[in-house]
């Protein structure tokens, strides 16, 4: 077991890579917070959890609210005690072309996706540096690297994630706290059947196993990261795309 009584916090653990990435922790022997915003998707996540002998509990977060956070972390060392793992999974889309893309688009993914890494990000490594020891871990994408047609917002929050896991892996390394992030290609969940049937075929073609990644390739990528395997690995970007970028 990789993650023996480690405790992780997974945000948007309620659906897609967040939901098989809290599955994995648990099998690893982690004790697992999921983060979400419904408490009923919540609940039905922490129920399955404890079903497949996981310990777990729920806690329904915004990460876009510094007080909703702020409640997450003082709830997990309630429980807990402590905090090894955080895995800032939670993100959305709003696609659109740049001629297309209004304000509201653009804001409300830099919001969830940047300003919700920061206010996990800072909160954790306040408790992690007190701990002097911690594993900081953000959801990159290949579209934070390499950009993507109709992406403007989510491409620029991908590069700000990128940025942020670089300048946290400097900073914080000090306090024995590792800090890295995965960037995933495309993957097979709610976010992803949601976008056109055209592009999801060209990335299954552009893919050089010519298939979408499953949640599980993810995170089995996390869940490596977060163990004691990958102690000396900080300020990465693991690329987990099945080659889509070559
Ligand atoms: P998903 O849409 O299946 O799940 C995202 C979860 O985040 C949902 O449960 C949602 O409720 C939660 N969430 C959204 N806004 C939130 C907020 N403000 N506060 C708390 N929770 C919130 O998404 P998926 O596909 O599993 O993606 C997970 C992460 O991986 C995202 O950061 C995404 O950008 C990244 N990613 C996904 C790829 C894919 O192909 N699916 C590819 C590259 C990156």
């Amino acid at each position: 077991m990789k993650l023996k009584d480690k405790v992780a916090i997974i945000t948007g653990a309620g659906s897609g890579i967040g939901k098989v990435t809290a599955e994995k922790f648990c099998m690893e022997g982690a004790k697992v917070v999921v983060a979400d915003l419904k408490q009923d998707v919540i609940d039905s996540v922490v129920k399955s959890l404890q079903h497949i002998g996981g310990e777990a509990i729920g806690i329904s977060v915004d990460v876009t609210s510094s007080e909703d956070v702020q409640h997450l972390m003082a709830k997990t060392l309630e429980a807990f005690d402590r905090l090894d793992i955080v895995v800032n999974n939670a993100g959305i889309t709003h696609d659109a072309q740049l001629l297309k893309m209004t304000e509201e688009q653009f804001t409300n993914v830099l919001n969830v996706n940047v300003m919700g890494v920061f206010h996990i990000g800072q909160a954790a490594a306040k408790i992690m540096k007190d701990q002097q020891s911690g594993v900081i871990l953000n959801a990159s994408s290949v579209v934070g690297t390499y950009g993507n047609f109709g992406q403007t917002n989510y491409a620029a929050s991908k590069w700000g994630v990128n940025g942020m896991t670089k300048t946290w892996a400097k900073e914080l390394g000090r306090y024995n706290i590792r800090v890295n992030a995965v960037a995933p290609g495309f993957i097979s969940t709610p976010m992803v059947k949601s976008m056109p049937e055209k592009v999801l075929a060209k990335m299954k073609e552009r893919s050089l196993l010519q298939r979408l990644g499953d949640p599980q390739d993810i995170a089995n990528g996390y869940a490596f990261l977060a163990s004691d395997e990958a102690s000396f690995i900080t300020g990465t970007i693991l690329s987990i795309d099945g080659g889509v970028t070559l």
